[in-house]
């Protein structure tokens, strides 16, 4: 009879000791697919996050392929007088030179300066003069907004003057807003605000393009600025289409555009959400279909706020 409880209990030790060997092969095999799927996403977590920083350089290169064209065309008027007016100078030094060697050799007479015109050629000569001065400092400027828009040496977050800022933005962009709106300002004070103003200039040109854009004929861009205990504020507020809630819902997903194919990549206001995300600030939108939309954004007025 003993010898029978033995045995069963054996054999019931056996089946649990299967049974518990079975589950921890089972568990070990789950934990094993587990981890392996776990190694996959974190590489397809990392795959997404590279394509996403790639997608906003190539926005980046996209955007600055626009200001340069842009930029080019400004330039490229002053540059042109300047050109053309250098060839009448030449003709007019050579001229002046042809009549002081005559006078040198003694030979100039009154019906020389006449035949010369010599009259018209030291007035011209002098507005020539000036407008080319003109032209070139036009240059000198546009090329000092275009430093400043991109603020070459200030990489990193510091001291930055939202007001000015948006000047210099307004500046390099001149070119894409002047034939579609007029551009109003309504800046108030803003204290400095601690923060990547090249990365800030850049959300402005992303907004200021989009009003433009929204602009069939002609409008107007507003652009107000303002502070509060908090934060400091900018917003760009158009009288173009606007939009209705369900474009709304997703403007801020990258590759979001209702622009014709090749017109627009969708990444614009992506990218602005990003910087600005960053920067520990928000963007609001408010808009109405066929009256306008207004976009606020508004950073934190703090020198801790950590930017990444
Ligand atoms: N001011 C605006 N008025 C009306 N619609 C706007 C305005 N700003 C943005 N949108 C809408 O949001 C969409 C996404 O804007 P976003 O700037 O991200 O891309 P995009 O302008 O289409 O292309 P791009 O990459 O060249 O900026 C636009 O296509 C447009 O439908
Ligand atoms: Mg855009």
């Amino acid at each position: 009879m003993e010898a029978a409880v033995l045995k069963h209990r054996t054999e019931l030790l056996a089946t649990t000791a299967g049974t518990c060997l079975l589950v921890a092969l089972l568990a070990w095999r789950l934990l094993e697919v587990l981890r392996r799927r776990w190694f996959e996403l974190a590489a397809k977590i990392e795959e997404v996050d590279a394509t996403h920083r790639q997608l906003l350089q190539s926005e980046k290169l996209a955007g600055i392929g626009q200001l340069a064209a842009g930029v080019a065309h400004e330039i490229n008027n002053p540059v042109g007088f300047v050109n053309s007016n250098l060839g009448t100078l030449g003709n007019y030094s050579q001229q002046m030179i042809t009549l002081l060697e005559k006078c040198r050799a003694g030979q100039a007479s009154e019906s020389d300066f006449a035949a010369a015109d010599f009259d018209y050629l030291r007035r011209d000569l002098l507005e020539l003069l000036n407008e080319s001065r003109e032209g070139l400092g036009r240059v000198k400027r546009i090329v000092a907004d275009l430093k400043d828009f991109s603020r070459v040496d200030h990489a990193e977050a510091q001291e930055f003057d939202v007001n000015a800022g948006i000047e210099s933005t307004l500046n390099v962009l001149s070119n894409e807003l002047k034939y579609k709106a007029t551009v109003i300002r309504e800046f108030g004070e803003l204290p400095p605000l601690h923060c990547i103003g090249a990365q800030l200039n850049q959300v402005a040109m992303n907004l200021l393009l989009n009003a433009a854009h929204a602009i069939a004929e002609h409008g107007t861009i507003t652009v107000r600025t303002g502070h509060d205990a908090t934060h400091v504020w900018f917003e760009v507020a158009d009288t173009g289409c606007g939009m209705t809630p369900e474009i709304m819902q997703h403007i801020f997903e990258p590759f979001y555009t209702t622009r014709p194919v090749g017109k627009g990549t969708g990444l614009g206001l992506a990218l602005s959400y990003d910087i600005v995300h960053k920067h520990g600030g928000e963007i609001r939108v408010s808009s109405q279909p066929g009256e306008g939309s207004c976009f606020r954004v508004s950073l934190p007025r703090t020198d801790t706020a950590s930017v990444s």
